[in-house]
């Protein structure tokens, strides 16, 4: 199948269905590994920032627990459109009920209806802006502008949006100019990805390792990488995940 670097082709419907319909071995993965983060390092009052966060909320689930507040940033009109839909609980866009009830039981919480409802409020509550965002762009938020962020989650993005280094690593620069000195860097990556599936066609992805990760972030003063990784449960293209946190310096 070709690879198109059309992202207006992006449709989040299909997004879902390939990657989110049900909790696999390595959405656990992304959940237990979120949990951990955001129950073990203290986020209390802080500012995230997501960014390329896609049409997708799984990632914030744990975090808004403890965060101050969320400003959610996406590069297509029609993936913030799907978190402004989830946010005024619009049936017509994806559920995320299982993945709530499944971070839920992380934190040894009773999974009922009535604390589904009640993180779900809280994440809506939490998020205060939904903005374009193009991490080709020195300035990625314009024509938005923002302190530094305290916390940013970054998931599949840049090596997700390019199949070639320069792009990458441009990517990854101009996000990092968003942090704080001292703040924090959640990240989960494609391991060793040329391209990944949505629906009938085929985006670029840059093949990454744990080891290219880790330089990359050290050469833009990041410090305390810690890094983690799963490999691929299926035969879809890319050898695994890997997700790490990291300090700015
Ligand atoms: C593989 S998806 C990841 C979505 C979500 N973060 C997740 O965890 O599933 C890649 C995302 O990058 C966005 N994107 C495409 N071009 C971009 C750009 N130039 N800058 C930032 N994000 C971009 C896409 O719209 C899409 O939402």
């Amino acid at each position: 199948m070709a690879v198109t670097k059309d992202f207006k082709k992006f449709l989040p419907s299909e997004y879902f269905k390939e990657y989110y319909a049900n909790i696999d071995l390595e959405n656990h993965f992304l959940l237990q590994f979120l949990h951990e983060v955001y129950n073990t390092i203290d986020c209390r009052g802080k500012r995230l920032l997501e960014v390329g966060g896609g049409p997708t909320i799984y990632q914030l689930i744990s975090a808004c627990s403890s965060v101050g507040e969320i400003i959610f940033s996406e590069y297509l009109d029609t993936n913030r459109d799907e978190i402004r839909k989830w946010i005024n609980n619009d049936p017509l866009t994806s559920n995320w009920d299982i993945y709530i009830e499944h971070v839920l039981g992380l934190e040894k919480i009773d999974a009922s209806k009535e604390s589904i409802e009640i993180r779900k409020n809280l994440l809506r509550n939490k998020i205060n802006d939904i903005v374009p965002c193009d991490l080709f762009n020195e300035d990625p938020l314009f024509p938005k502008s923002f302190d530094e962020f305290d916390v940013l989650s970054v998931n599949f993005c840049p090596e997700s949006i390019t199949n070639n280094k320069e792009d990458f690593l441009k990517a990854v620069k101009n996000f990092s100019s968003l942090l704080k000195k001292s703040g924090l860097l959640v990240m989960c990556l494609l391991k060793n990805a040329t391209s990944y599936k949505v629906g009938e066609l085929n985006f670029p992805a840059y093949s990454v390792n744990e080891v290219f990760i880790a330089e990359t972030l050290k050469n833009l003063s990041f410090n305390d990488i810690t890094l983690r990784s799963f490999p691929a449960e299926f035969n879809s293209g890319y050898e695994g995940l890997i997700a790490l946190t990291a300090t700015k310096f």
